[in-house]
């Protein structure tokens, strides 16, 4: 069997810390908000897989149809020896890319969610023989340390998971992944693009109630990890378009005026009636847009594929 390996970078204290300086930062702010990153417990990332599945997430489905057109191009024009993944979780759509890449000797999958990562690896290990799986337990916006492995190297971030991040915050990243590009080396990124909003809206809001629970477990998270008296029950799964910031926003909307306690951080955090806590943005681009955004760091858009129906885009930045 082909080795597998998995590397926690990011010790479980320095993540127990970072997610008690997260809760107390977004839950003393006006407005009340929690970064996204907490969803990914192993019940979350079993939910978000069910998502993918839903009949009104297109996401997920409008990339597996770009990659599966396009893995042999974006491979010719990047024969990558070493590919890494950033926010990989159950690595489905990247078998494409693991087909496509003949020149492939190592797959690095970085995550926050250690049980996404073990399936995965697992499974992919099994499956590939020959080919190395070196799996990143990191936070990729908090610094990166890749392990040593053959160029070119190509970086995936797929999903559209860019958008869960604030503009400064993806300015921040791409930054910091051009950092850990040589020349050769490439970056395949999926973004959603806007849409029609109720098509927007109702892929965050779902009949069959996943993404309201997916929303409400990180208040499961919170009241798991820091002993708080969250009741998911006390609040609504709410997902509106920001057209202005051109965003989609998940929100917890407060049912009623409560006070919800937070013991490992000595904090009493009051909700009036009506009141939100957003709990994710997932920004949607357009091309001029991407490319603005990779030129701020450093980054030339090569190409640009879209769907169909173009509800969706993969580029790929190669690094000169
Ligand atoms: N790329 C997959 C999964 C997307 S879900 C797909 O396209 O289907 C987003 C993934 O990113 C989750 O597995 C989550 O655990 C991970 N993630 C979210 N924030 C992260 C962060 N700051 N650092 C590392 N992984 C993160
Ligand atoms: C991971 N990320 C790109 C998803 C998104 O669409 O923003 C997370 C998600 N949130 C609700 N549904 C899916």
């Amino acid at each position: 069997m082909s080795p597998f390996r998995i590397t926690r970078t990011l010790p479980e204290d320095a993540m127990a810390a970072a997610l008690r300086t997260d809760v107390r930062h977004g839950l003393t702010g006006d407005p009340k908000t929690l970064p996204p990153k907490w969803f990914y417990d192993a019940h979350g990332s079993d939910l978000f897989e069910r998502i993918t599945e839903l009949p009104e997430y297109y996401p997920t489905r409008a990339e597996r149809e770009i990659l599966a057109h396009r893995a042999d191009e974006i491979a010719a024009t990047l024969p990558a020896r070493t590919l890494i993944e950033l926010g990989s979780g159950s690595s489905e759509k990247t078998r494409y890319l693991l087909d496509a890449l003949t020149s492939l000797d190592t797959y690095v999958p970085v995550d926050v969610s250690d049980s996404a990562l073990r399936q995965a690896g697992q499974a992919l290990t099994a499956e590939r023989p020959g080919l190395t799986v070196h799996a990143l337990i990191a936070d990729f916006t908090a610094g990166l340390t890749l392990p040593a492995a053959p160029g070119p190297r190509l970086v995936a971030f797929l999903g559209g998971t860019i958008g869960n991040l604030l503009p400064a915050e993806r300015a921040a990243f791409l930054t910091a992944v051009r950092a850990l590009l040589s020349p050769g080396d490439g970056l395949l990124l999926g973004t959603d693009l806007v849409k029609d909003e109720d098509v927007l809206v109702r892929a965050y809001d779902d009949a069959a109630g996943v993404t309201a629970a997916f929303n409400k477990n990180v208040l499961a998270v919170v009241d798991r990890e820091l002993g708080a008296d969250f009741d998911p029950d006390a609040f609504d799964h709410v997902a509106l378009w920001n057209a202005a910031e051109e965003w989609v926003e998940m929100r917890l909307r407060s049912r009623a005026d409560q006070t919800v306690k937070v013991p490992a951080l000595d904090l009493a955090v009051h909700f009036a009636a009506g009141e939100d806590l957003r709990t994710e943005v997932s920004a949607k681009f357009r091309e001029e847009g991407v490319a603005a955004e990779l030129a701020g760091a450093g980054l030339d858009l090569a190409r640009w594929w879209t769907d169909e129906a173009g509800r969706f885009a993969l580029s790929l930045s190669v690094v000169r």
